[in-house]
C-alpha cells in the first residue's frame, strides 16, 4: 500500500524532469528540414532551434546548411554504428512536430551520452571539413603546422580547419546547455561533459595525410597536411566509450555539488569518459515508457559471436529464417586494355530475424 501511494508523485516529478532534459540535441530535428537556408528570414522556419541557436542562425546564416548537413550525418552515423546492437539509435529520428524524444534519449542514459558526444563531434567535424572544401566564406584551410618535416616531405594541401570547427560547433551545440533556465544543473553538467568528450575524441582524430608527387608517380616528394579521420572512426571510438561509460550521481564534493562516479572508489570523473545517470533497460522487449522498441524482427547473424549474434540480439527468444535473393557480380573478365566485364549472378542466402 505504502509503495503504491508513492507512485504518483514520483511519476509527476519524473515527467517534469523529462520535459527539460533533452533539448540540447533538439537541433538534430534539422535533419528533416527541406528549407535551403540562405537568408536570415529562413531561421524561423527551422525546427528544433532554441532561442540562442536561432540567434546564431541569424548572425551566421552561411553556416546553417553545414549544420543541417551535420544533423543528417549524426543520424546516419549513429544508426550505422549501432546497427549491430539491440539499441539501434532509431529514436534519434523524431518527426519535426513531436516535441519530445523517446525516454532512451530524453533521460540521462548511456545512449543519450553517446548521442550528445557524437553530435558535438560531428558538428565540429562537418564545419571543419566545410572550411576545407570551400563551402564557407568565413573560414578556409587550417594553419600550416610549425613542425619540421623529414626530407622528401613538405607541408601543402589544405588542412581541415579544426579550430574553426570546434569554435563554431561548440557555440551552436552547447548554446542551450549554457542557458540559465534549461533543465537541472546536473543534467546540464552531464551533457556539457559528454559533448566535450566528443570534441576531445575529434581533436585526437587529427592525422597526417600525404600525397605523392614526382616523375611518373615516383613519390620523390610528398606534400602533407593535417586532416581529420572519417566520422566512422570517431564514432567507433565513442562507441567504445559508450560501452565503458561511468554512472554518476550529483552530490556535494568539496564546496560544490558535482557529478561523481556512483561506485565506491572515490575519484573525480575523468575528462575522457562518458557519463550517465539513469540505467538503461536491456532493450529486449518493447517498452514505450523506457524508450525501448525491442528487437522483434531485427536481423541477427547466426555465425557471429558479437552483439549481433542471434543469441544476444534476440535475447534468447529464438529466431526465424527467411531466404533472400541477392544479385552479385560474377565471372568477371579483364579485357586488354583496360576494362572489366562481369555477369550478374543470383544467389539465395539465408537470413534470420528475431522472434
Ligand atoms: C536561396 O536558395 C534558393 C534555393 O536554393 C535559391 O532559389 C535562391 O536564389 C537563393 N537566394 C539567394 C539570395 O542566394
Ligand atoms: C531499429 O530497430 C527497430 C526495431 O526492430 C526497427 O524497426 C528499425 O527499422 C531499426 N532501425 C534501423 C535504422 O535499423
Ligand atoms: C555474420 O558474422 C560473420 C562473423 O562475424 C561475418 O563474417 C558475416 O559477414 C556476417 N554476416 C552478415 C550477413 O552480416
Amino acid at each position: 500500500m505504502r509503495s503504491s501511494s508513492r507512485v504518483l508523485p514520483l511519476g509527476v516529478l519524473t515527467a517534469l524532469l523529462l520535459s527539460q532534459v533533452c533539448s540540447g540535441i533538439k537541433w538534430l530535428a534539422l535533419s528533416h528540414t527541406s528549407v535551403h537556408v540562405n537568408q536570415t528570414q529562413h531561421c524561423k522556419l527551422l525546427p528544433g532551434l532554441v532561442s540562442s541557436q536561432a540567434q546564431l542562425c541569424r548572425t551566421n546564416v552561411e553556416l546553417m546548411q553545414t549544420i543541417i548537413q551535420a544533423a543528417r550525418e549524426v543520424k546516419k552515423t549513429c544508426q550505422k554504428t549501432f546497427a549491430d546492437m539491440r539499441w539501434n539509435c532509431s529514436s534519434i529520428d523524431i518527426p519535426v512536430d513531436v516535441q519530445k524524444y523517446r525516454p532512451d534519449l530524453d533521460r540521462g542514459t548511456r545512449e543519450a551520452a553517446f548521442v550528445y558526444a557524437l553530435s558535438a563531434a560531428t558538428l565540429s567535424h562537418t564545419i571543419a571539413r566545410a572550411c576545407t572544401s570551400g563551402d564557407l566564406r568565413l573560414c578556409s584551410c587550417g594553419p600550416i603546422p610549425g613542425e619540421v618535416l623529414e626530407p622528401g616531405y613538405r607541408w601543402g594541401g589544405c588542412a581541415d580547419n579544426l579550430h574553426y570547427g570546434l569554435l563554431m560547433g561548440s557555440k551552436f551545440s552547447d548554446a542551450h546547455m549554457k542557458m540559465k533556465r534549461s533543465g537541472s544543473h546536473a543534467n546540464k553538467l552531464m551533457h556539457l561533459h559528454n559533448s566535450e568528450v566528443g570534441r576531445q575524441v575529434l581533436k585526437e582524430a587529427v592525422v597526417m595525410k600525404c600525397k605523392c608527387h614526382g616523375v611518373s608517380g615516383s613519390c620523390s616528394i610528398r606534400t602533407c597536411w593535417k586532416g581529420l579521420q572519417d566520422l566512422k572512426e570517431i564514432a567507433m571510438e565513442l562507441k567504445n566509450k559508450y560501452l565503458s561509460a561511468t554512472k554518476v550521481v550529483y552530490r556535494p564534493m568539496g564546496t560544490r555539488k558535482q557529478l561523481v562516479p556512483k561506485d565506491i572508489d572515490i575519484r573525480p570523473v575523468r575528462e575522457n569518459e562518458l557519463l550517465y545517470m539513469q540505467s538503461s533497460p536491456d532493450f529486449c522487449t518493447k517498452n514505450e515508457k523506457q524508450g525501448s522498441v525491442g528487437t522483434q524482427d531485427r536481423q541477427c547473424n547466426k555465425t557471429s559471436s558479437g552483439s549481433d549474434s542471434c543469441d544476444l540480439m534476440c535475447c534468447g527468444r529464438g529466431y526465424n529464417p527467411y531466404t533472400e535473393k541477392v544479385v552479385e557480380r560474377c565471372h568477371c573478365k579483364y579485357h586488354w586494355c583496360c576494362y572489366v566485364t562481369c555477369k550478374k549472378c543470383e544467389k539465395i542466402v539465408e537470413r534470420y530475424v528475431c522472434k
